[in-house]
């Protein structure tokens, strides 16, 4: 359902509220500028009270879970711009550098006219690929898609701004199980960076590039971020960093269960835990109750018992090898076309090209 209410968002860098036909934004700025809402802008992400299923599903099975995609309201989306930053946090930077390197082939090997980007959060990596964009000529669209609406509202402004020729079509929209109609164009370019695929556990992982394939064409191509298995110390120390950024992360989650839910979880009552699991090659983050306590749930009426040690998984960050990485693609429709390890290795990226629908 499309929600188009606009009313009293902050677009933080240009420090302007954003009003149906009263706008503080430069209008030449408006002009090839569109935020499409495919969620209520005034749930605090993707989040809204169909999801409430899916909470008391996750909190009343024995081994309690939520779903990662809880992690990302505003804050949430500002806590992992600051985990992208820190030491132990390599995946930014290094998918980063190996961008800068192949950045301008894939583009010339693709020839899209749009780029566009699953959870684009504040797209700073996505320059690199529009600088090589815009290169191509005018008329080029940058569709960035993301369940945070202040995210994407900042990042779209600032991309507008930067790339006076771009045409910007923001979509506020969950991707899971595939994401919403996309724009028309000639040819399109998908980018799905930071290994952020790694969040969706097979099957879930193919579903969801089955799902941007029966959006797609013959011809069109996905970028896709991944990080590689290594020695478990650097990728555990990566999601447990020592100044305790990826742990506020990890507790935001309740903070907005708390707001969504009307539930009374004290983020201060678990404790932060990263774990590798080799079975399915991925690391895991959990909260652990640190003593039997009992959370409340309003909105739900739902009472839900910790006993003391009892874990909530969080999240799933898998590790891909290339036969992983290619098992996965065969799962989809999409075949792949390069691959590009950074230079001291631990990261991919798989340029694959949609052959057919699936
Ligand atoms: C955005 C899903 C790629 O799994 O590495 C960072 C999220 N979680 N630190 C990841 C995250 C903890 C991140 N992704």
């Amino acid at each position: 359902m499309l929600i188009p209410k606009v009313e009293n968002l902050k677009v933080q860098n240009l420090d302007a509220t954003i009003q149906p036909g009263r706008t503080s934004i430069p209008e030449i700025l408006q002009e090839r500028l569109q935020i499409e809402y495919l969620l209520n802008p005034d749930a605090p992400s993707a989040i809204d009270l169909n999801s409430a299923q899916d909470v008391i599903a996750g909190l009343s099975q024995s081994h309690k879970a939520l779903s990662p995609r809880y992690f990302y309201d505003d804050r949430g989306s500002e806590l992992f711009e600051a985990i992208c930053e820190l030491p132990e946090y390599y995946l930014t930077r290094t998918e980063t550098a190996l961008l800068a390197d192949i950045a301008g082939a894939v583009v010339a090997q693709v020839a899209p006219t749009q780029l566009v980007e699953l959870g684009s959060g504040a797209s700073r990596k996505t320059r690199l690929l529009l600088d090589a964009l815009v290169a191509r000529g005018p008329g080029a669209w940058y569709v960035p898609i993301d369940v945070s609406g202040g995210a994407l509202h900042a990042s779209a402004a600032r991309l507008r701004e930067a790339y006076p020729g771009l045409g910007v079509h923001g979509i506020v929209a969950d991707f899971e199980p595939g994401p919403p109609p996309l724009p028309p164009a000639a040819r399109r370019l998908v980018a799905y960076l930071g290994s952020s695929i790694g969040n969706f556990v097979p099957p879930a992982d193919a579903r969801l590039l089955r799902g941007l394939a029966a959006r797609l064409h013959a011809g069109d191509a996905l970028l896709l971020g991944v990080d590689l298995v290594k020695g478990e110390d650097v990728m555990r120390a990566a999601y447990d960093d020592a100044a305790g950024v990826t742990a506020e992360f990890n507790r935001n989650v309740l903070r907005v269960i708390n707001r969504l839910l009307d539930a009374d979880f004290d983020p201060a009552a678990f404790d932060h835990v990263a774990r590798w699991d080799a079975a399915t090659a991925s690391i895991e983050m959990h909260l652990r109750a640190r003593r039997a306590h009992r959370v409340h749930l309003a909105a739900l009426d739902l009472s839900v018992a910790f006993a003391a040690g009892e874990t909530i998984h969080t999240e799933t960050s898998r590790k891909f090898t290339r036969a992983s990485v290619t098992a996965l693609l065969a799962a989809s429709a999409f075949r792949l076309a390069r691959w590009d390890e950074a230079p001291g290795g631990g990261f991919a990226l798989a340029l694959a090209t949609l052959e057919g629908r699936p």
